[in-house]
């Protein structure tokens, strides 16, 4: 399916609720992608074509998914959203380059359409905010390496691992976190709001 067309959104909307039967209880939005990153553009000498097309694939997706599921009512009444998100969105990732401006967009329009699909059919939406992980997408990021390492130094609980992401979701789907909504929630280990550990100290005495 291409995320950038609204028929074959549509069209993914109408098959699920047709498969389930009716309407669905919860939607994970895990879509990311940057032809600038791809293409080792640096920030300040974006192509804007290229801009255009990651901002579509990777923040506007969100907002389609979710406009195509309220025309086709197929969430159920008290369902649940996630979309997945970095820190880059609130603070300066150099190499994250165009995707911070995504992300910054993505949490937007989970509080937004939050709000909407509040009101109108009690769904809930938030964007959860993941350490560094090695996938094909985290990989494509410049530098990777030292970063993921950084990382896992300046969090106290270490990086947040894929499958505990998978798990975190699972709890924002179930009904015991039916009133949590709006909410970017950070899944790091605490990195967010580390200031410097130890292990950081210690690196640069050496
Ligand atoms: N890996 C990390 O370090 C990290 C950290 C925080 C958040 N995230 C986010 O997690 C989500 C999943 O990424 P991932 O790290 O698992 O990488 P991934 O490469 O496994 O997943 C990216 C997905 O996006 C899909 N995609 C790309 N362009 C598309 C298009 N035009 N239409 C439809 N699908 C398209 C790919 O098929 C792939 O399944 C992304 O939103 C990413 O930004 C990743």
């Amino acid at each position: 399916m291409r995320c950038g067309s609204n028929e074959d959104v549509t069209n993914l909307i109408e098959k699920a609720v047709e498969h389930f039967g009716g309407g669905v209880d919860f939607i994970l939005h895990s879509i990311g992608m940057s032809i600038n990153v791809r293409k080792g553009i640096t920030y300040t000498e974006n192509n804007y074509e290229f801009t255009h097309k990651g901002l579509d694939i990777s923040a506007l997706s969100l907002h389609r998914v979710l406009a195509a599921a309220l025309k086709k009512d197929a969430l159920n009444e008290w369902g649940s959203v996630v979309a997945l998100s970095y820190i880059a969105a609130q603070r300066v990732f150099p190499d994250y380059n165009d995707m911070a401006d995504n992300k910054a967009i993505l949490e937007s329009i989970a509080r937004n359409f939050g709000y909407q699909y509040g009101v109108k059919k009690h769904v809930r939406v938030n964007t959860i905010s993941q350490s560094p992980t090695r996938t094909t997408a985290g990989s494509g990021v410049k530098g990777f390496d030292g970063f993921i390492n950084y990382a896992e130094k300046m969090s106290p609980l270490g990086n947040a691992s894929a499958e505990a992401c998978a798990d975190y979701i699972v709890t924002l789907f179930s009904d015991l976190t039916k009133y949590v909504t709006m909410h970017n929630l950070f899944h790091d280990g605490g990195f967010s709001f580390t200031g410097v550990t130890q292990s950081v100290i210690e690196q640069m005495e050496k």
